[in-house]
Formats: structure tokens, C-alpha cells, sequence
């Protein structure tokens, strides 16, 4: 049977050699290939720094506890967070002893909905963590202009999002910063990982410190020993290299993501491009059943990255009866990112779901499938024959 799955991963020549290149340096710690990943990934989203890490999650836990530090908010201080996302996204402002606050998404677009940020305001907002799903940048003007009225931070969630722009700006360069996965699965993928970007280089310094432990940033890896001119300035390190200035973490990548992060960054237009035309092919070859299916828009001034191809099903199609029609057929699904309705969130928040229609409404109907640079127009094809044989049996929602 055809199998149509969500990732893709096809390890290089130019990643064997550059992996092959950290075994021979016996070098694993952060290094020059870290180094290089981070330096070409900031300048691909035209920011100051990158911070490589070893998870979205970590890059998101300490891109919140970096601006947290920073500005001196108080445990139990409120973020806005999406209603549909990675659970990561909430976690992290848990995880920082601060609260989430969930904002209901657009309907069309999946992402955090500016006109419902407002409701959501109190005393104690900080900040927004705008989400970027599924490759589509968030409506970011009304919610910047939300911020700077209200004066708060605004931190990216670009973990299923890279390289696209909103009206000409890159994703990761609108918040003060911005948070990446490379885990399986994702565009650019090192096994696991993540980054953090900076607007500014002091931001980043923080993220690195809180990444090691909360280290003097005079000492933030081995090689800040090569900056060592002078007997004094060895005695200040000597005094200061195991001098732990802030809470911190141990959330630090090796030399092999590093290794693996470069190789796939220089090669990521073609994975990009191959992602938007499978991604607009399923469109095409989708659109004959769209009374039964809402499929991804890319509204005016937004490109879209494509990491995954999300459909909510109209009402009245029982989705997991249509899920496992696809995956009996060799198509892998996921649910849309449901958040409100997970159990561990029940437990801690109650029951949320009802005041946030949009999110129950994609958390009952919500699904995703591949669209990854690994598809062959065939696979496509075949994706668009097993809904239609489903929908056959199926009226459109309404029709009598
Ligand atoms: C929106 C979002 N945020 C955060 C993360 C966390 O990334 P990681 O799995 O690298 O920790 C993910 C990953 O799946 C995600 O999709």
C-alpha cells in the first residue's frame, strides 16, 4: 500500500560530510559549526543573533524567562497564548511560573485572532506568544499595533514556521524574539533542536547564559577562553568561568545538530519550494470536494511554509471515521494542534472549550496531513482519490 506520511528526511552528502567533519574534530560541545548554523539562520530572518538550542521547547522556555528577566515581571503575570498550538507554547509560561491566557483563533487562517486579543486584556498582560501554525505567519500588524499600545513583549512561536514573510518581513524579526524547532518532521530538521532569534545581540547574550546554567556571560563556551590577552583578564575568568549569575537551564545542542542544521539550511530552497507546489497541487486536486472541506488559505501578504497541510472538516462528517478511512489507506493524519481540550489542561484549567467556539470547533473537525518535499505528484493523486471514494458515500454538508 502507498504510504503518505507527515515528514521527510533525507540525510545528504553535504550533511554526512559536515557530520562526518565534527566525529573527525572530536569536537561535540558548541562549536564552529553551531557557530556558522546560527549565524547564517539570523541572517535568514534578518536578526541581530541565533541562539541554537536543543528543542523549540527550550528555545521558547528561555526566550520567556530571558524577557521575563529582563523587564522583572512578577510570577502569576499573563500571557496571551493561542487556544490552538503545540501544548508547548502554554507550557513554557507555565513552566515560568507565569499564566497563560488563551486567545481564540481565526477561523480561516487557524492562527491566534487579533480582534480577540483585546477581551482578554488585564492589568497583568505582559506579553503575546503569536504562534505561526502550520507554516503561515500570523496576522502580525494588528497584533504589533496591540502590543506597542498596551506595552507588551512580543514573543514568536515560529517552531512549525521558517524563511516565509509577512508584507516583506521574515517570521522570527517581529517579536523582541523568536522561537524555532528542527525537530523530526519540521522544515529544517537536526533530529532535535531549536533556536532562538534576537532583535537585539543583548537579548541573545541572556538566552545564551540561561541556556548554560545562568553563566557570567564573560564564559559561555571553551572558546571564550581564545579571547584571553592578558594575566588580568585570565584571573577575572579564572574568578568568573563557574560564576552562575541567574536561574538557568542545561538546554545546550551539540556540534552534530550544528553539523546537520548548516548542511540542511544551505539546502533548504528547493525542500521550500517542492513544499508550496505539493501544498498548491492538493489544493487543486482538493478543491472539487471543499463542500466538504475547508483547506488552507494564504491570505494577501502572507507566504506560506507549508510544514504540514491542514483541513477542518465541515460539520456533520464524523472526523475520526474519516481519519481512519485515510489511515487504513496508508495516509497519516493528526489532530489540528487541540489545546483547550487536553486532559492535562482540563484538569489544571476546568472545562475551557466553550468559551473559545472557534478552537472547539477545530478541535472537533481539525486535522492535518503531509505535504513535505518528499511527495510525489502520484501520492497527491492517490490523497485526492481516497477522500473522493470516502465523500461518494458522503452528501455535502446541508445538501439535502
Ligand atoms: C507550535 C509549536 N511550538 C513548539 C513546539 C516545540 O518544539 P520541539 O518539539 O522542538 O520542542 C512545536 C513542535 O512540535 C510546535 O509545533
Amino acid at each position: 500500500m502507498r504510504k503518505v506520511e507527515l515528514g521527510y528526511l533525507k540525510v545528504s552528502a553535504t550533511a554526512k560530510r559536515y557530520v562526518n567533519d565534527v566525529l573527525d574534530s572530536n569536537r561535540l560541545s558548541t562549536g564552529p559549526y553551531i557557530r556558522r548554523f546560527e549565524k547564517a539562520f539570523a541572517a535568514e530572518h534578518d536578526c541581530a543573533d541565533a541562539v541554537m538550542c536543543n528543542s523549540g521547547t527550550s528555545a521558547l522556555q528561555i526566550a520567556l524567562a530571558a524577557l521575563k528577566v529582563r523587564h522583572g515581571w512578577k510570577d502569576g503575570d499573563e500571557v496571551l497564548v493561542p487556544a490552538i498550538t503545540w501544548i508547548a507554547t502554554s507550557n513554557i509560561v507555565l513552566q515560568n511560573q507565569m499564566r497563560p491566557v488563551f486567545v481564540d483563533p481565526h477561523p480561516a487562517t487557524y492562527n491566534i485572532d487579533p480582534a480577540q486579543l483585546e477581551k482578554h486584556l488585564t492589568p497583568r498582560t505582559r506579553a503575546i506568544l503569536p504562534a505561526h501554525l502550520f507554516g503561515l505567519p500570523c496576522d502580525m500588524d494588528p497584533i504589533l499595533d496591540f502590543a506597542k499600545k498596551h506595552r507588551l513583549e512580543v514573543l514568536e512561536d515560529s517552531c512549525e514556521t521558517m524563511f516565509v514573510r509577512y508584507h516583506g518581513k521574515k517570521v522570527g524579526s517581529f517579536g523582541a524574539l523568536g522561537c524555532f524547532s528542527t525537530y523530526v518532521a519540521h522544515l529544517l530538521v537536526t533530529g532535535v533542536g531549536g533556536l532562538v532569534t534576537a532583535r537585539d545581540a543583548e537579548l541573545g547574550m541572556l538566552c545564551r547564559s540561561i541556556m548554560a546554567h545562568g553563566r557570567d556571560s564573560i564564559y559561555l563556551s571553551i572558546d571564550d577562553d581564545d579571547k584571553i590577552r592578558s594575566d588580568d583578564f585570565r584571573i577575572q575568568m579564572i574568578q568568573r568561568r563557574f560564576s552562575m549569575v541567574r536561574m538557568g537551564y542545561s538546554y545546550r545542542a551539540t556540534e552534530l545538530e550544528g553539523a546537520l542544521g548548516l548542511a540542511a539550511l544551505e539546502e533548504k530552497d528547493a525542500m521550500m519550494k517542492a513544499r508550496k507546489e505539493n501544498a498548491a497541487y492538493l489544493t487543486r486536486v482538493l478543491q472539487p470536494l471543499a463542500g466538504h472541506l475547508q483547506l488552507p488559505t494564504v491570505p494577501a501578504g502572507h507566504e506560506h511554509a507549508f510544514m504540514m497541510y491542514p483541513v477542518v472538516l465541515r460539520a456533520g462528517i464524523e472526523r475520526d471515521i474519516f481519519l481512519n478511512h485515510l489511515e487504513s489507506r496508508g495516509i497519516e493524519t493528526r489532530y489540528m494542534m487541540p489545546l483547550l481540550n487536553q486532559p492535562f489542561y482540563r484538569k489544571i484549567f476546568g472545562p475551557l472549550e466553550e468559551n473559545y467556539p472557534v478552537a472547539r470547533q477545530i478541535n472537533a473537525q481539525g486535522f492535518y496531513i503531509g505535504c513535505h518535499q518528499g511527495l510525489v505528484r502520484e501520492d497527491m493523486d492517490y490523497v485526492a482519490e481516497v477522500f473522493r471514494r470516502y465523500f461518494q458515500q458522503v452528501k455535502p454538508a446541508g445538501a439535502r
